[in-house]
């Protein structure tokens, strides 16, 4: 019993010294769960804007007007431990221009066939030189792969995302915990370079609706490792259909054209009826990696005008909080994850999918936990084309040297010789080392072992 006790509260220190989430109060045990704290209902998480750091990291990724104009479309968020993270300016910042998004190709004897890091945007010829019609299997367009269905949230066109990604600090000291790295030769057809992350990082993705040439905020999801996997949220200013029709009646007074608006009369009605209809999704290609998932979905119509207007304006002063557990609506036998939308000027995305995806580790890590693995476990005519992008069920980062593999036009660079270097400012910020066990004890570096994980070719 005592030594039960113990190990939990060394677990719960793990997890929690990187954030800057203190337990809240004596005796409180906090688990993964507690992570992020809706506030008291009588605390408004709108009176102090969320303040992004934009001086002061150890590190920039993205350039500083870049990162300027999202600090100042960031939403109110509730207190805890995902706005002291936005906020931090140990956060480091990044999208696809600043940490241009690649894959490996681990497969070859780097002399007769060819190994390294290639750009999401390689060249369609470089693949179908070797196997015709290859690129057309695994990417939908040009930088966009197929899995499992081409765009993860939905094909709207409407989308702008921003990634942030917290390491977590190394007690007592101001360095971080590193990401750690190492290579894997299984054979010598198979040269993988592996990394992990310690446990308490935090991956965020910030989702805005890019509309009128403005961004508007539509949700943040994170992701943060424990010692076994990883533990998911996603935060949205409206978590049920009932919380938004609530929002636009107790604002629509303010404005004569809102008061009056038939398109938000209607809308409310919708929120508050039954309105789903049947909803699936299921990969379209690399067979098998996302089953099939019904589910209802509720299509908000589009919104123009003063209406849209409305609706930005509470997407931008409406406190986001955790979705987790919520229905959006349930309607008969249909359930509804969260809302879509057949259009701009609305809450979501055009084609949003969230509907099918609960906010649940086993839901989300039915596409993250595939992130390294080989293409030749879904399509074995694609042996020497290497791994799905991503490492430790994260796709959108890597360590490698930019220019090493991709010039300014998406193009492959080094294509011949092995181009994967580990990026000299990384590991100068102290954001990642070579992977010493003896240094990096397993209760904190742990690795998550899939049936592919240790694959060689
Ligand atoms: C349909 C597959 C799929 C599902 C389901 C999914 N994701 Fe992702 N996720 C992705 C892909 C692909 C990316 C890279 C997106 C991009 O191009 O920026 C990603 C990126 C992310 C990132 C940025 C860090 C990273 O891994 O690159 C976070 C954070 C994230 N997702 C959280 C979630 C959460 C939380 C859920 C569950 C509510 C979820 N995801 C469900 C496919 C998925």
């Amino acid at each position: 019993m005592h030594r039960g006790r113990v190990r939990v509260a060394i677990v719960s220190f793990a997890l929690f010294a990187c954030s800057t989430q203190a337990p809240t109060g004596p005796g409180d045990e906090p688990g993964p769960d507690a992570a992020v704290v809706d506030p008291p209902p009588d605390v408004d998480a709108c009176a102090t804007p969320v303040a992004l750091a934009l001086v002061g990291r150890p590190l920039d990724l993205m350039p500083a007007d870049r990162l300027a104009a999202i600090a100042a479309r960031v939403p109110c968020i509730a207190q805890g431990a995902i706005r002291s993270i936005v906020e931090s300016p140990r956060t480091l910042w990044y999208d696809k221009q600043s940490l241009t998004p690649g894959y490996q190709d681990s497969f070859g004897d780097n002399v007769v066939t060819p190994i390294g890091f290639r750009p999401n945007t390689i060249d369609p010829g470089l693949i179908n030189l070797a196997v015709p019609g290859g690129h057309q299997q695994i990417f939908s367009e040009l930088g966009i792969f197929h899995f499992p269905f081409g765009k993860p949230i939905g094909p709207g066109d409407n989308i702008e995302v921003v990634d942030f990604w917290r390491l977590p600090d190394e007690p007592g000291s101001d360095a971080y915990r590193p990401v750690v790295h190492w290579q894997r030769d299984p054979n010598s057809y198979t040269h993988r370079i592996e990394w992990m992350f310690p446990v308490g990082t935090v991956f965020g993705e910030m989702i805005f609706l890019d509309e009128g040439g403005e961004l508007h905020p539509s949700e943040i999801r994170t992701r943060t490792r424990t010692a076994t996997g990883w533990e998911v949220d996603a935060l949205r200013p409206f978590p049920t259909a009932e919380d938004f029709a609530a929002a636009i009646e107790a604002r629509r007074g303010e404005r004569p054209e809102w008061a009056e608006s038939p398109a938000l009369d209607a809308l409310i009605t919708q929120l508050r009826g039954g309105s789903l209809s049947p909803f699936h999704v299921v990969a379209t290609h690399f067979p098998g990696s996302f089953p099939v998932r019904n589910a209802g979905i509720e299509q908000l119509p589009e919104l123009t005008g003063s209406d849209a207007e409305l609706t930005h304006e509470l997407l931008r002063t409406t406190a986001f909080r955790s979705a987790k557990g919520v229905y959006w609506k349930q309607d008969g036998a249909l359930s509804a994850w969260a809302a879509s939308s057949s259009g701009k000027g609305q809450i979501v995305p055009k084609g949003y999918n969230a509907a099918a995806v609960e906010i649940s580790q086993d839901s989300c890590d039915s596409c993250h936990r595939d992130a390294g693995r080989p293409f030749e476990t879904w399509y074995d005519n694609i042996l020497a084309y290497g791994e799905l992008w991503g490492n430790d069920e994260t796709f959108t980062w890597h360590p490698f040297t930019l220019s090493k593999f991709v010039d300014a036009q998406g193009k492959v660079v080094n294509f011949n010789h092995d181009n994967r270097e580990i990026r000299p400012d990384f590991k100068a910020a102290g954001l990642i080392e070579p992977y010493k066990p003896a240094d990096h004890p397993a209760s904190v570096y742990q690795r998550i072992v899939r049936e592919w994980t240790d694959f060689r070719y």
